[in-house]
Parts: structure tokens; sequence; C-alpha cells
């Protein structure tokens, strides 16, 4: 199984996103069996760490994100990847307009798999640090989600 978590720049949402998940799996005992990795719509981060506010956030969680480099999503995570999920609609519509035909990923967003009455999770690019503690709290929420409904699946 593995699953790709999209957002714009690949430098915020979807990197801790990333983490956050991992961490959920890890605390399921699924870690060996769920592949993750994270990447942007966007090309203007490429190469570059998480923003210092999203390390920052995820430390205060014991979660360390500062190795990830940030990467552009391209067709062939379409063919890759089982699940493509965004963090917003926009991410979304850019996605659906790269994805082969043939691919057969399941496409979405990771706030689907949060039982919230939230849909996307907010671009915290622009604002405070409390911006970053709301991503990580939807985040959290969607990672659970997401490693429950993976694990119904192969049961
Ligand atoms: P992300 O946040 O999509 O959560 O990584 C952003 C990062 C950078 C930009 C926009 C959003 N940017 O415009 O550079």
């Amino acid at each position: 199984m593995k699953v790709l978590l999209v957002c714009l720049g690949n430098i915020c949402r979807s990197p801790t996103a990333e983490g956050v998940f991992r961490r959920a799996l890890e605390r399921a005992g699924w870690q060996d069996r769920v592949v993750v990795d994270s990447c942007g719509v966007g090309r203007w981060h490429l190469g570059n760490a998480p923003d210092p506010r999203a390390q920052a956030a995820a430390e205060q969680r014991g979660i360390d994100i500062s190795g990830l480099r940030a990467r552009q999503l391209q067709a062939q995570d379409f063919t890759e990847f089982d699940y493509v999920l965004g963090m917003d609609r926009d991410n979304l519509s850019a996605m659906l307009a790269m994805k082969p035909a043939h691919a057969n990923a399941h496409v979405g967003l990771f706030l689907d798999f949060a039982d919230l009455a939230e849909s996307e999770v907010p671009d915290p690019y622009y604002g405070g640090d409390e911006g970053f503690e709301r991503v990580f709290n939807l985040l959290e929420a969607a990672a659970e989600g997401l490693v429950a409904h993976i694990q119904r699946g192969k049961q």
C-alpha cells in the first residue's frame, strides 16, 4: 500500500501530513505495510526542507520532519501510489488534471478520512503560528481515519 500526500508547496501541509500519518501508522504497528510520501503541485520550493514553522509545530509533538525535501507531483505518481490525497480543492483540481486516464489510484482529499465538518486543510503559509497548530489537529484526525480505513480494507 502506498500513500502520497499532496499540497501546493510541499513545505507546510503535506510534509507535516507525512510525518503525522507515519506516526499514526507506527502507533498501529503498520509502518512496514504502508509507504508514505508527500509532494507539491507547484515547483517554487523544490529541494527545500519544510517551512521552519511546520518543523517547529511537528517537533513540539515529537515528530521530526526536518529531513524531508520538497518535490513536485508527476504523472507517474498516479500509477505508483494507491492513494493520492490533496489538502484542499485547488490541489485536487490540479491533481485530477494531471492524472493519466489509465491510472487507477484513489484520488481525493485527505480530510475525507477524518470525521470532521471541514474538508480542506487551510494553507498556513501566509498566516501565524496558530495556523500551523490548526493544521496539525486536522491532519491528526485524517491520519487516524486513514489508518483505520486501510486496516479495515486489509482485514
Ligand atoms: P503548502 O504551503 O502548500 O502547505 O506547502 C505553501 C507553501 C508555499 C506557497 C504556498 C503554500 N507558496 O506560494 O510559495
